[in-house]
């Protein structure tokens, strides 16, 4: 057969891997041919390819960003374009796609299903935040990366007194967050799910510093919101898939903080540094065997799936279950982190 790959939405650890995978199992266990659609879903509209072979993915395992490149891209915010998608397939012969990608490149895989592109998607995001998977890809070492920083965070604040807001990824859903913020020891965790009370996590800090603690690191969701009325924020652009482009929400609440308590206070942006570089062994074997299970799927004709994580197994799951609505962060998770708030 001859399979297209595409990469879309932003870049993470492990998109390599999985490229990696699929190729080698489509070559050696099926004499599969691919395509390599360049920049997400811009490729297949435009018809920008590159050769993709066991060859091409020598040495690509570890290495984060992907080979493919990738864009936020949107078909059907081209004109014409789901219709040039389709084209350019028929013109390159391509029998199957394989989309990797997050909540918008298997929305957009999702509806082209529908129109008859025979689509198997794999899901990628360091947000965690797509359905139908226990874990995306990319998520573990965005983890590990903020755990790091807020390691490294800890012994300035506590050299010099101070309380640093570390802002993470996240704009709906603060998976990591809440991960990074419970492995790294936060003294508050804010997520987008549940908007902060700024009263209340100065009254924390204030309290919890009366009781022998000198510093405080803050974990705070890119996407986190104040309670309605309690802080002035600021409004940011959209992308093509009407997303807003945040960061900033750290900086917003470094000097409020500091105004409330009178304690030193910095923010610290983790920004990109969260999706660059190398993945985690855990995200390597995630990847392995999610890139194994798609070729597997274009073959077995189960296409309009996404290949999933379930109790251990990869799974096949509609790719409609998969973007129908956000997984929002766990309660339960939520109360654990809030349990070393003081
Ligand atoms: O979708 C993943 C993500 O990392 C979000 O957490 C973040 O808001 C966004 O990408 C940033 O994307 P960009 O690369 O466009 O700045």
């Amino acid at each position: 057969m001859r399979v297209g790959i595409l990469t879309g939405g932003g870049d993470c650890p492990g998109l390599n891997a999985v490229i990696r995978a699929a190729v080698r199992k489509g070559e050696m266990a099926y004499e599969d041919l691919f395509v390599g659609f360049r920049d997400g879903w811009r490729g297949v509209i435009e018809g920008l390819t590159m050769p993709l072979n066991i060859e091409a993915c020598r040495g690509i395992l570890p290495r984060g960003g992907t080979i493919l490149g990738s864009s936020r891209t949107n078909p059907y915010k081209v004109e014409r374009g789901p219709e040039r998608c389709k084209e350019t397939l028929a013109d390159f012969g391509v029998d199957a796609l394989i989309a990797i990608g997050g909540e918008d490149t298997l929305g957009v895989a999702d509806r082209l299903w529908a129109e008859g592109v025979n689509l198997i998607g794999v899901p990628k995001t360091i947000d965690n935040d797509l359905s139908a998977t226990e874990v995306t890809f990319g998520f573990n070492t965005a983890v590990q990366i903020c755990v790091d920083a807020i390691d490294r965070l800890h012994t300035t604040a506590e050299s010099h007194d101070r309380v640093i807001v570390c802002e993470v990824m996240g704009r709906h859903a603060g998976w990591i967050a809440v991960h990074a913020g419970i492995a790294g020891g936060a003294a508050a965790v804010l997520v987008p799910e549940e908007p902060f009370d700024i009263d209340e996590i100065c009254a924390n800090l204030v309290r919890r510093h009366s009781r022998g603690h000198f510093a405080s690191v803050i974990v705070v969701a890119e996407g986190a919101t104040p309670r309605e009325g309690t802080m002035v924020t600021s409004s940011a652009d959209v992308d093509a898939f009407g997303h807003a482009r945040l960061g900033g929400i750290a900086s917003l609440l470094a000097p409020e903080i500091e105004k409330r308590t009178g304690f030193e206070t910095r923010a610290s942006i983790l920004g990109h540094i969260q999706r660059g570089g190398t993945p985690t062994a855990f995200d390597r074997v995630l990847c392995t065997r999610f890139g194994v299970s798609a070729i597997d799927a274009v073959h077995d004709g189960a296409f309009g799936r996404m290949v999933a994580l379930h109790a251990g197994k990869i799974v096949r799951v509609p790719l409609a279950d998969a973007v129908a609505e956000l997984k929002t962060v766990d309660p339960e998770l939520v109360a654990v982190a809030e349990l070393f708030h003081f």
